[in-house]
């Protein structure tokens, strides 16, 4: 009887820590958030951090803002509205970011929710944004690049990139700011960070949104707008 009671205890406690260390692994890193913030300080113009809050709850993004925290990116439409539309009405000074792909069904809404655009990769898109005049007259678009022409990611290639800038522009009247990569994962990340910058010159698109959680480092070296980091700051996603 007290082996069989003393086997349960162990059991309790054993579950205690996992949901203890659940938790702990949930928490916002304001720690690092504040360190890597310094780090921008001192070493670039005025870039921001975007907190990359895909895959985790609703929970870490209330933990972040009260941290202080108020530029979010989420990258599937659907999970920004529903995390985010209650806390934007509640919290009016939040920036929500959208930094994955896009569908043309979803454009209305993610004109609807988002401020900044860092995803515009193809004349669908763009010519459909354009249709919600009153919604996007505000925003700002970053066009992706597919720097490292991988199949599998989006993206404009650079080769179409004057054609697309100018459709975006001229033709529709987008209001482009800036450039957006996602460096292959096998390559030097620098590489495609002084090509997007090269580009940003060349097309006057002065912002640039790069860096992640393992490159964000190298990024800070091009003087970026914004660095994206997810990981870094929540853990690991869902
Ligand atoms: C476009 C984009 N930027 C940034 C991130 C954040 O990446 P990480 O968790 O490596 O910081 C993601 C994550 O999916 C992403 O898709």
């Amino acid at each position: 009887m007290i082996k069989f009671q003393k086997k349960h205890k162990n059991i309790y406690i054993i579950i205690i820590c996992v949901v203890f260390l659940q938790q702990i692994g949930r928490m916002f890193n304001i720690k690092k958030y504040r360190e890597i913030q310094e780090i921008l300080k001192k070493n670039t113009e005025l870039c921001k951090i975007i907190a990359i809050s895909k895959n985790h709850p609703k929970e870490s993004v209330m933990e972040a803002i009260k941290l202080g925290v108020n530029i979010f990116g989420e990258n599937r439409v659907m999970e920004a509205k529903k995390k985010f539309e209650n806390i934007r009405s509640k919290y009016p000074k939040i920036e929500l970011h959208l930094t994955g792909p896009l569908q043309s069904n979803k454009v209305k809404e993610a004109a609807a929710i988002f401020d900044v655009i860092h995803t515009l990769d193809r004349e669908k898109i763009a010519l459909e944004f354009s249709k919600y005049k009153d919604k996007i007259i505000n925003k700002f678009f970053f066009v992706q690049i597919n720097t490292g022409e991988e199949e599998t990611k989006s993206g404009v290639y650079k080769k179409h990139l004057n054609d697309f800038i100018n459709f975006c522009r001229k033709d529709i009247g987008l209001n482009i700011v800036g450039l957006m990569c996602i460096p292959p994962i096998d390559q030097d990340p620098r590489v495609h960070f002084e090509e997007l910058k090269f580009l940003s010159k060349k097309y006057n698109c002065p912002q640039l949104s790069i860096g992640m959680s393992n490159d964000y480092e190298k990024a800070i070296e091009f003087d970026p707008t914004y660095i994206r980091l997810g990981t870094i700051l929540f853990g690991n996603r869902n």
